[in-house]
């Protein structure tokens, strides 16, 4: 048998760049190269390549830009994966595909992966669409659903902090929203085990909760705690998002991620 060939769509973000360094030997499309809402140019791309494995990074990620551009919300996190999916059961690939603690309402303490997903804001509906387009087109997937993402090579929210601190005496950050910050490093070096466990939907983050308050005072130490009414955004956000794994062995504490992180991005 030949070595595996794995694909991966969405290789520019924060996540697929980890994931490229992973699978070092991986067919990599970006946005540039591949645009998932364009049905014809995802079924022949994939159909030319042949992956056995092909993991999809791609997304809308802007949670508040998603409430004003629905329908780009829908075509990217809930067609788009319909249409890999299709692709890859035709040629009998296996699909890794990301989703997301906002598919839940938050208003539970802790979700499990078999618990029925209610979501509040646009982006959360979109990225529900995206699992269910999924089921219906192909029986081979592992949903992996995260939270909470930082990674170098992306906007996220402890470069934002870093920044907002630099330039404020006080930083407000919300201390009424909870759940699991994870490392895109962390989470990128556990996707061949998944792949190896059988069909379905997965939730993996790094270990610990904590609400967006605590994350931002682990990285600076001008934060001050805010309610999200003192901080309104376009797009409502679950009070407590928090996913438990169930089903593979936990990572490690989002505060050893953190640190792993400050190192490199500090290199
Ligand atoms: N970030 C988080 O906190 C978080 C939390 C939970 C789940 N997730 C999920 O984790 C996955 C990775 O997120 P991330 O933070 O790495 O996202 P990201 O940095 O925003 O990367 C997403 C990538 O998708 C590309 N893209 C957008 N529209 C596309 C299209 N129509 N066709 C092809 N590519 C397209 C983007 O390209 P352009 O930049 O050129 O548009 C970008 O390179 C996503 O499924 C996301 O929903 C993220």
């Amino acid at each position: 048998m030949g070595a595996i060939k794995t694909l991966i769509i969405g290789s520019g973000g924060m996540l697929g760049t980890d994931l490229c360094k992973v699978f070092p030997d991986a067919v990599k499309l970006a946005h540039r190269e591949l645009d998932i809402t364009n049905r014809e140019q995802v079924l022949e791309s994939i159909q030319r390549i042949k992956p056995d494995i092909v993991i999809n990074a791609a997304a809308y990620t802007d949670v508040d830009g998603c409430e004003d551009n629905r329908d780009l919300a829908f075509q990217v996190n809930g067609y788009g994966p319909g249409y890999i999916a299709e692709a890859c059961s035709k040629i009998g690939a296996t699909l890794v595909h990301f989703s997301t603690d906002y598919v839940f309402d938050g208003s539970r303490n802790e979700y499990i992966e078999s618990d029925t997903p209610d979501p509040i804001n646009v982006y959360g509906k979109s990225k529900l669409l995206g699992e269910q387009k999924i089921a219906e087109n192909t029986a081979d997937y592992r949903i992996i659903r995260i939270s909470w993402l930082f990674g170098i090579h992306g906007r996220n929210f402890v470069e934002t902090m870093l920044k907002l601190s630099s330039q404020m005496d006080k930083v407000k950050v919300v201390n009424d929203q909870f759940g699991k910050p994870t490392y895109t490093v962390d989470l990128a070096n556990k996707i061949k085990d998944i792949i190896e466990l059988e069909t379905g939907i997965y939730h993996l983050t790094n270990d610990g909760v904590c609400s967006w308050y605590e994350f931002a005072s682990a990285v600076i130490d001008n934060a001050v705690p805010c309610t999200s009414e003192e901080f309104p955004r376009k797009a409502k956000r679950p009070k407590y998002s928090v996913l438990v794994n169930t089903k593979t062995e936990p990572m490690r504490h989002w505060k050893e991620a953190l640190k792993a992180y400050m190192k490199e991005r500090n290199k």
